[in-house]
């Protein structure tokens, strides 16, 4: 085992607040990045976390750093800040014993901090306070402290005010790391081999690399390994540690995060939270692993280009090597053609896997507007998921139906409360409780349909409070909804592809508005033609498109009236033989519009 100590920790705070950054200080001031090769979120490895200032993947880096004589290794993970990953921060948690929770001096406290020291406290770590980006002129140092020194229930004194833009403080922050978070605890050493994988990727040459924290024991390159879980034999091909690119190592031990590349080609076999032993072990426990998320939230991806399908097909099994949450099944319609129902954590993570795809693949797409999965019980009490309207059952067969609803918590300074108050009304959720953070902010719990999240609801909080108010959610379970499927006519016609799954109350105004929107885009006909907006067979908004009318008479001069009334009989009859025949052509990007809307 290494004479260095070891000490493992995350960064933890609401999106934007500074983890990145402080983590590119944390790499400059250990040496592991020269000055030379160093460039802003250093950790931010994609292109797309570079090009839009966020984190989306974890990232585990190792660092060597030296205080009073005493050596030590720092095993940092970066997490994302945004509420679709926090699937990604519980997964660093597990790994780690202590957090840095970071709050940004000009925001003070968000949603986000307070949901992710919730997760810090649960798994019992050590949480190191720090506030950051002190260097601006309009930060409010000293409120920041106090709401994060009241969060915690610590002294103000316990709470270290840095600039990581320009390194202020930064060495404390690695002094108090080394003062507060404990070492691995040291005889798991002699325990038989175990480790937690808490994150995967894919290489093509060295198959699945699984990302562990070696809880117990050690082990060697070229051992047999087992995924407990899976019941999946590998070979410990390649093994070592983050810096942050991969190098190699002979051995990982207790208390370590390091990296195994297995060699397994089907990345389904190397789960998140699953446990790693040793092939010539017996008898042994796997390890607490946690939940893998699931998706909530549901889109249609569709070509832009009809060929470009089996391009589709390619892109999304690719992104799905790592990004194991992300799910697809193949699915047509009508003007649309053949596209993909995908399922997401929400709707950043629906914006990131379409912008990936666009610029990874070169592919244009056409994405639908996010819905939620719902589920149906049946007259004998069997379950079923339904993630688009074409496969709402009739109503007859339904014995209830449901929707995920949230936990969700918005944080707001106090001077927002009334309107912020009034929208969240507007739900039909449940008030759980209000808490007061010192005397200027606010945090509301209520439970809401996660429907009713994936809105417009962020956009409004935002609008309604300057940017200032914040919101984090998490899953709570499905609830009863009265839920109806809305179907459009158009010239007496079903549309599938235009029908929704509707809450019955709000059936009347989603019917108008989606009436009132085909009128737009639908060019007009030869005939007069009537959108209809129908539940359970009873319409409920129609609207008309009137007529191209043709001047048929036009070429007629003087006043031959037989020969007038002849012409206009003659269009009379045609219109009527085309309304017959029914009918109408609705060109594609009909379809398209009312698919993004
Ligand atoms: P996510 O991973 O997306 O949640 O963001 P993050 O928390 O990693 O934040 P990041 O490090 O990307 O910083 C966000 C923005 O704040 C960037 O524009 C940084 O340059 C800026 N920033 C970070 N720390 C400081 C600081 O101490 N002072 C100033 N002035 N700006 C800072």
């Amino acid at each position: 085992m290494s004479s260095k100590k070891i000490l493992n920790f995350a960064i933890l705070s609401h999106i934007d607040h500074g983890k990145s950054t402080l983590a590119d200080r944390f790499l400059e001031l250990t040496k592991t990045i020269t000055k030379e090769k160093m460039r802003p979120q250093f950790l931010d490895m994609m292109d797309l976390e570079q090009e839009r200032g966020i984190t989306i993947k974890l990232q585990p880096v190792r660092l060597e750093f030296e205080i009073s004589g005493s050596k030590y290794i720092l095993n940092l993970i970066d997490t994302p800040g945004h509420v679709d990953f926090s699937y990604e921060v519980s997964r660093s948690l597990a790994a780690v014993e202590g957090v840095i929770l970071l709050v940004d001096a000009t925001k003070g406290i968000q949603a986000q901090t307070v949901a992710n020291l919730a997760l810090a406290e649960k798994q019992k770590l050590v949480i190191i306070p720090v506030v950051n980006k002190i260097d601006l002129p309009q930060a409010k140092i000293e409120e920041a402290v106090t709401e994060l020194a009241n969060l915690l229930r610590v002294d103000k004194n316990e709470v270290i005010k840095i600039s990581a833009k320009h390194g202020t403080n930064v060495e404390k922050v690695l002094e108090a790391i080394v003062k507060n978070i404990p070492t691995p605890p040291k005889d798991n050493f002699k325990n038989p081999f175990r480790a937690l994988i808490f994150d995967s990727k894919f290489d093509p040459y060295k198959g699945v690399i699984a990302y562990v924290r070696i809880i117990d024991g050690e082990i060697k390159t070229g051992e047999k390994i087992q995924l407990l879980k899976t019941e999946t034999g590998a070979v410990a091909k390649e093994i070592g540690f983050f810096n942050p690119e991969l190098i190699s190592q002979n051995t990982l031990s207790a208390g370590e995060i390091g990296y195994i590349a297995t060699g397994i080609k089907e990345p389904g076999r190397v789960r998140v939270g699953d446990t790693i032993i040793k092939a010539t072990s017996v008898g042994i426990e796997p390890l607490f692993g946690y939940q893998e998320p699931k998706s909530m939230v549901f889109a249609s991806l569709y070509p832009e280009n009809p060929d470009d399908f089996e391009l589709l097909t390619e892109g999304l099994s690719k992104l799905k090597l790592n990004d194991p949450s992300l799910i697809f099944e193949p699915e047509t319609k009508e003007g649309l053609g053949r596209g993909f129902r995908c399922g997401f954590l929400g709707t950043l993570h629906t914006e990131i896997v379409s912008e990936r795809l666009r610029r990874e693949f070169n592919l244009g797409l056409v994405i639908s507007t996010p819905s939620v999965v719902y589920r149906v019980i049946d007259q004998k009490d069997k379950e079923q998921f339904i993630y688009s309207a074409t496969d709402w059952p009739d109503s007859s067969y339904i014995k209830r139906a449901e929707e995920p609803w949230v936990l969700l918590k918005v944080l707001t300074p106090t001077k927002y409360l009334g309107p912020i108050s009034e929208l969240l009304k507007k739900f039909k959720g449940n008030y759980i409780e209000t808490k007061y953070l010192g005397t200027e902010k606010v945090l509301l719990n209520y439970e809401a349909p996660l429907r009713e999240i994936i809105t417009k609801f962020y956009d409004n909080l935002k609008n309604l409070s300057q940017g200032y108010a914040s919101m984090s959610y998490k899953t709570l379970d499905f609830k009863v909804a009265d839920l109806v499927k809305m179907e459009i006519l158009i010239a007496g016609e079903k549309k599938e592809a235009f029908s929704k799954i509707v809450p019955q109350g709000q059936s009347y105004e989603e019917g108008k508005n989606l009436v009132k929107r085909l009128k737009e885009v639908l060019p007009s006909q030869q005939f007069s033609v009537a959108l209809q907006a129908t539940v359970a067979g009873k319409i409920v908004a129609r609207e008309t498109i009137t007529a191209k009318r043709k001047d048929v008479t036009a070429p007629l001069y003087g006043g031959d009236v037989t020969r007038k009334r002849k012409l206009l009989e003659k269009q009379r009859k045609g219109k009527k033989k085309l309304k017959e025949k029914g009918g109408i052509r609705i060109p594609p990007n009909v379809f398209l519009e009312i698919f993004r809307d």
